[in-house]
């Protein structure tokens, strides 16, 4: 099997590591750049002190903050042509998942005009777009370092998914300090989505030997620093730990690939309005427990890389560990169940669950997962996470 790992140019990490962005902007040649910010740091500190810093490379430098939380094609395209008006010809994204792919989409739009669904799927990005930097300010998508961004198609109501190396960012910039200001929920639901990434890019049938190590380091750090980082929100060693796994995730996943988790957290996010960690957080337990049997041996390295059990213990009892985990985790973290986020309708809940089960499957990503499963098992699934 060949495998191919794409990542940005350059990762810079640590405290403070956000005040390069200027000279690392510079480096690129930008000479305008539009700063896509997450409209809740619009006006915060960092945010001035990143674009003064530009400023004074002589770089001009716009705002554009009109983005929603489940960014839509629409937001895209006003981003586009905010750009285009500027004349600019680099990005700079600042915030969570969401920004960040706004800020990705925004230059594979500039470059490639036209409606967004024209980019559904894989490889269908047909020119690259100007450099993008990355700089996250949660410690879960790890879209710092992913070919991939969510979009919602307002027309057809569907999440799509849009994979291409082109949506790489150029350089991505993971300062821990930015992710202080996550609130418990938050840390809680990011940190699982990165653990989800960790985990299905290991047990992905797309794994290899490039993404192996990085899933296994994604995963022990969450393991030792999630709980921490979520009741001790100032703690700098677990935040800067979870940042990192964050970064880890995302790269892993995105050489190797996500599976049913998040396969069936798409439409489940898109029906019921969750977020993209919450969604993913109340299936991973469910989903993990159904999918061990496909593949127990790479699930028992899991638990015996977080030293859930004995390097002699049979995979079966290092499996049944792992799964125990993950519940204990979702309930140690305040993780909802699946009821308490859809308002507990349970009769519009099953009503939607073909639908549901139906567009996971379409996505592609169960087709990679250990045991590629029926829609009636999905939507078992989905009734177990209930
Ligand atoms: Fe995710």
């Amino acid at each position: 099997m060949t495998a191919r790992f794409d990542s940005p140019q350059a990762i810079v990490t640590g405290g403070g590591c956000r005040a390069q962005a200027a000279d690392l902007l510079s480096s690129l040649h930008a000479h305008r750049t539009l700063i896509v910010v997450d409209p809740y740091f619009a006006s915060a500190d960092f945010v001035s002190e990143i674009r003064a810093a530009v400023e004074r490379k002589g770089i001009a430098t716009e705002l554009f903050t009109d983005f929603q939380p489940d960014p839509t094609d629409q937001n895209v395209l006003g981003g586009a042509q905010r750009f285009a008006a500027l004349g600019a010809d680099a990005i700079v994204a600042i915030g969570g998942g969401s920004a960040l792919d706004v800020g990705k989409m925004i230059g594979a739009s500039a470059a490639n005009p036209g409606p967004l669904a024209q980019f559904q799927g894989y490889h269908r990005i047909p020119k690259p777009g100007p450099p993008v930097v990355a700089v996250p300010t949660t410690a879960g998508t790890g879209s710092e370092a992913t070919k991939v961004a969510v979009i919602t198609d307002t027309a057809r109501n569907v999440k799509m998914m849009i994979l291409d190396a082109k949506l790489m960012p150029t350089v991505a910039i993971v300062d821990y300090e930015l992710t202080f200001s996550m609130p418990k929920p938050l840390t809680a639901h990011v940190g699982v989505d990165a653990l989800t990434h960790g985990i299905e890019a290991y047990v992905s049938r797309k794994a290899n030997a490039l993404t192996d190590p990085v899933a296994l380091s994604c995963i022990t750090k969450i393991h030792a620093n999630l709980r921490t980082a979520w009741a001790d929100p100032g703690n700098n060693a677990a935040r800067e730990a979870m940042s990192l796994a964050a970064l880890q995730g995302g790269l892993a996943f995105t050489n190797s690939s996500v599976c049913l988790v998040h396969g069936m957290s798409r439409p489940l996010g898109l029906i019921f309005r969750l977020p993209h960690g919450l969604s993913n957080s109340v299936l991973l337990p469910a989903v993990t427990r159904f999918s061990l049997a496909g593949s127990k041996e790479r699930y028992a390295e899991i638990a015996h890389a977080m030293q859930l059990a004995s390097e002699k213990s049979p995979d079966d009892v290092a499996c049944h560990a792992l799964a125990e985990w993950l519940d204990d985790l979702n309930r140690a973290l305040e993780v909802p169940r699946l009821r308490d986020c859809c308002g507990g309708d349970v009769e519009k809940f099953r009503a939607t669950l073909p639908k549901m089960a139906a567009d996971a499957l379409e996505s592609g990503s169960p087709q990679n997962n250990p045991i590629v499963p029926e829609a009636s098992q999905i939507i078992e699934l989905f009734e177990r996470a209930w």
